[in-house]
């Protein structure tokens, strides 16, 4: 096993696993002096692309950002969301997962789903591609407003079984997005493997969210964002001095100038 997915499992019950998305080398490399766990997560759909849904990235935009990413990565667990369609059988997961660790030299693969996607998520395994599921709330297949989950019976049963089902099989860590408090916490304390919420609660083992998000530069008011910084201020006063001091003939000087 990859020795920086040996390090996040024994994290577990000792210390939080900080998890957070790059889709650019420069943020990339800001992420990795902090983060445990770098997601190139597909959500870039919505907040680069202004995509409708994440089932409309693709592979090719997937490999595009990671690439980028990688280069901003010298510590940090890289992981790469396959997006919508890309895992539909164990031959295509296989090809496509093999695909994404060529090309951006990243750590591991993540998988939205439990039982339906277990085949595909064993025969990546068996295959030496590490594995990091995703359960709750599963953009990709969601449909209409996004729901907590974890509110019925059915439903706790679900995640439980699916849950152990994705660490039977070999899976090294699950996100847990957008689950109910009480669920996610009886999740986390019956796996080996690390949970990693976003708004799951603090009963998670480690927390990943949207960089974007919480940097103040992708405007969201989803209730689990806590925005940190407010990026978009900062680069409001650099491009505002810029535009000014080239209408006043001030910028460039003699010193910028060849
Ligand atoms: O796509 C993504 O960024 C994700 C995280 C929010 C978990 O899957």
């Amino acid at each position: 096993m990859n020795k920086k997915i040996k390090k996040i499992i024994s994290k577990k019950k000792r210390s939080k696993i900080v998890c957070l998305t790059a889709y650019s080398k420069n943020i990339a490399e800001e992420v990795d002096k902090y983060a445990d766990i770098t997601l190139v997560g597909d959500s870039l759909g919505s907040v680069l692309y202004n995509y409708t849904s994440t089932r409309n990235v693709t592979l090719l935009e997937m490999i595009n950002h990671s690439k980028s990413v990688r280069l901003g990565i010298k510590k940090s667990l890289m992981v790469v969301d396959m997006p919508y369609k890309t895992y539909e059988t164990s031959i295509s997961a296989f090809k496509n997962a093999k695909r994404i660790i060529k090309e951006t030299k990243c750590d591991a693969v993540k998988l939205e789903g439990g039982r339906e996607i277990i085949k595909q998520i064993k025969y990546l395994i068996k295959n030496k591609i590490p594995v990091m599921g995703h359960l709750g709330l599963l953009p990709q297949s969601a449909r209409g407003k996004f729901k907590s989950k974890g509110k019925t019976v059915k439903e706790i049963k679900k995640l439980m079984d699916d849950a152990s089902l994705l660490q039977k099989n070999g899976v090294f860590a699950i996100v847990l997005e957008c689950i109910k408090t009480r669920v996610a916490k009886k999740i986390t304390e019956n796996l080996k493997i690390p949970t990693i919420g976003i708004g799951s609660s603090v009963h998670c083992d480690g927390q990943v969210l949207v960089t974007d998000d919480l940097i103040g530069l992708n405007e969201t008011n989803v209730r689990f964002v806590k925005k940190f910084s407010n990026l978009k201020r900062y680069i409001n006063l650099g491009v505002k001095r810029f535009a000014k001091e080239v209408r006043l003939k001030k910028y460039p000087t003699k010193k910028h100038s060849y």
